[in-house]
């Protein structure tokens, strides 16, 4: 059973419900970014303090983790995050304009370390050119994972991306990245001694 998640922060929304007017629920028009798997939060708090002129969308479909980031979003008083609890493509298809994401972020997304569950990712070349539909031009992708080889991966698939330049380059990846907060996942990587796998890339204007 779900526990209830009664804070002003959350955004109830189910499958097949029409999308939120983002206007109305932002009380103005700012351009909207959206974390993919934002966990307990601690993230996007950050993240949105820093960039008060920009809408945060924090979609996971895990509750308890919903609960947790609604907490975070109540307790900093911030006005521009609202949480959802739903699947990510569900939940684009339905209340995202295409064309009209400024910024999308995956941090330390489910690895499924083992060979034969690979395909279970989240992020693949297919992901990132639907996400890409939903983007405006200049969007900045954002993936982050203490995973070598899917940060590798990443990487590597993000040079052919179609559409798509690399804020990082020449590098494919760092393993660090001025300006960007640091999530659950990532601190307990790091304590751990891990490194984490930065891609940053810039949705590229279509040609004409
Ligand atoms: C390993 S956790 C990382 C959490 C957070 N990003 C961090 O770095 O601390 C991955 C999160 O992504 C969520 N998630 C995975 N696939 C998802 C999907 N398709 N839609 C929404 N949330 C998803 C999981 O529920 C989980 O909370």
């Amino acid at each position: 059973m779900l526990i209830p998640n009664n804070s002003p922060s959350l955004l109830p929304w189910e499958d097949n419900d029409p999308s939120p007017q983002w206007s109305e629920v932002f009380g103005n028009n700012n351009p909207l970014a959206l974390e993919i798997g934002c966990g307990v939060g601690d993230f996007v708090v950050q993240m949105a303090a820093l960039h008060p002129e920009l809408n945060f969308i924090a979609l996971d479909f895990y509750n308890k983790g919903c609960i947790k980031t609604c907490k975070r979003v109540d307790k900093s008083g911030l006005t521009n995050v609202r949480v959802l609890r739903a699947e990510a493509r569900s939940f684009i298809e339905a209340c995202i304009r295409p064309g009209s994401l400024r910024t999308v972020i995956i941090n330390c997304p489910d690895p499924w370390p083992k060979l034969r569950h690979r395909k279970r990712r989240l992020v693949n070349t297919g992901f990132v050119s639907y996400l890409s539909g939903f983007m405006e031009s200049g969007a900045n992708f954002y993936f982050a994972t203490d995973f070598d080889d899917y940060g590798v991966d990443v990487a590597d698939f993000m040079v052919e991306q179609a559409g798509f330049s690399n804020v990082l380059a020449p590098d494919r990846y760092r393993h660090t990245l001025e300006g960007y907060p640091i999530s659950k996942y990532m601190r307990r990587f790091l304590d751990e001694g891990k490194q984490i796998y930065y891609v940053h890339y810039k949705k590229q204007p279509a040609a004409n």
